[in-house]
């Protein structure tokens, strides 16, 4: 059996492969150049262009550019009208922006565990966690598994709350017939380095009520009334003041050059996902010692492939996740984990006094979630590499006494 490149031995590859490695095409190259050539690098026409391709592509009646995932899910807190005293029930297994944003309008994060299989908030579990104080729930389409929204519909309309989607991973995603971005008042999509659909940094905010939206717009802009970026443009000086004190939160040309060819691209750069993806469920269906994502397309609901994660089976493997990632980027293989639950990030213990084995199956899945490089950047050699990389740490640290495929029982001796 081979060493271990972080025991000695030779990397799977020279190179490092880079975790999310953004696939960038010349229209992109051209489109920032043009930008940067036009005079105006700011919040402008290229914005305006994306926006209504986003609607278009999600189905949405309005779509808001900003610059991050994070202030998208801020300003629907805001328009939902959530604040000071308020409840707002979401997922542990999530980026800390989820429950951070909830906690920056004075509301308190209600987690709810998760369902194994999905990793998506539990929806049998949820009713449960309302209380006279809940206002809305805040469902994260995990890795781009688009959460059971028909089932959180009704418990929200029973309740009456308002659900904000958190379709970060998910911007191809469809739920029964659905596009992800039309089912909700506010669903917020990031464009962040590692996305799907990146703009370095970005997101988008897609909602169906026009008084919200004329509000939210006005707020992602400082709260100037008009089209208060035009001030700039020829002949095009307005006075302008602001109507509600706002954010800068806006999203720039210069992103929106990048975000226009992304959008043109994001089916075909989802073919080569789901690609990518089947050869890593062949290579690993068999692979002692992980587990691999179950996810299932059914018709009208679509995965938005953005997280393929492997878990490693607890009792099987000598190492840990964090020794087991600390290899596979030895061998010159970046990973990832999603997530470490938030409940168990320090201000949630200290604030909200969670810990450990409040949400179990969330923890389960924190301490051994590998997410593995997913790009449509990714060649053949890139593919084949993360799938020797994984196979041979797995290996190395698969405990004695457990069948590893293809390897005899002296080689397993000799390892
Ligand atoms: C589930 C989830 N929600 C929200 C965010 C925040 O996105 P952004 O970085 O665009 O603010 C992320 C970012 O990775 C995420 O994974």
């Amino acid at each position: 059996m081979p060493l271990l490149a972080c025991e000695g031995g030779r990397p799977v590859r020279p190179d490092f492969l880079v975790f999310g490695h953004p696939l960038i095409g010349q229209e992109e190259i051209d489109e920032v150049v043009d930008t940067l050539r036009s005079g105006w690098i700011g919040f402008g026409p290229k914005c305006l262009r994306f926006e209504e391709g986003f609607a278009a592509y999600t189905r949405s009646e309005h779509a808001l550019s900003v610059n991050s995932a994070t202030a998208a899910l801020h300003l629907a807190l805001i328009g939902a009208g959530i604040g000071e005293g308020d409840e707002v029930v979401t997922t542990p297994l999530t980026f800390t922006a989820t429950a951070n944003v909830i906690t920056h309008v004075g509301a308190t994060p209600v987690f709810v565990d998760v369902d194994e299989r999905t990793q998506n908030i539990d929806v049998s579990r949820v009713e449960s966690a309302i209380t006279p104080r809940t206002r809305a729930i805040l469902p994260v389409h995990m890795c781009g598994w688009p959460c059971e929204m028909d089932a959180l519909g009704d418990v929200a309309e029973r309740h009456e709350l308002t659900v904000i989607e958190d379709a970060a991973h998910a911007s191809e995603a469809w739920y029964e017939g659905r596009k992800i971005g039309a089912i909700s008042p506010y669903t917020a999509f990031s464009f962040y380095a590692t996305k799907n659909l990146t703009t370095g940094e970005g997101g988008m905010l897609t909602l169906r009520d026009d008084v919200a939206h004329a509000r939210l717009k006005a707020l992602r802009l400082h709260g100037l009334d008009k089209d208060a970026w035009k001030r700039y443009s020829p002949g095009g000086f307005m006075p302008y003041e602001t109507i509600e004190p706002g954010y800068k939160y806006n999203m720039t040309d210069l992103q929106a050059s990048l975000g226009l060819h992304q959008l043109a691209r994001l089916e075909a750069n989802l073919r080569i996902r789901q690609s990518i993806w089947r050869s890593y469920d062949a290579a690993f269906a068999e692979l002692e010692g992980v587990a691999t994502p179950l996810p299932v397309d059914r018709e009208g609901t679509r995965h938005a492939r953005h997280l393929y994660t492997l878990r490693l089976v607890p009792g099987r493997l000598s190492c840990d996740r964090d020794q087991f990632i600390r290899a596979l980027g030895a061998e010159n293989v970046g990973s990832g984990i999603h997530f470490v639950p938030v409940h168990l990030h320090r201000w949630y213990r200290s604030h909200l006094g969670t810990g450990r084995g409040d949400f179990p199956v969330a923890e389960a899945i924190g301490d051994t979630t590998v997410s593995l490089p997913l790009s449509a950047s990714m060649n053949a050699d890139d593919v084949r590499d993360v799938i020797e990389a994984v196979r041979k740490v797995a290996t190395r640290y698969l405990l004695a006494g457990t069948v590893v495929p293809g390897w005899s029982d002296d080689m397993m001796e000799a390892a």
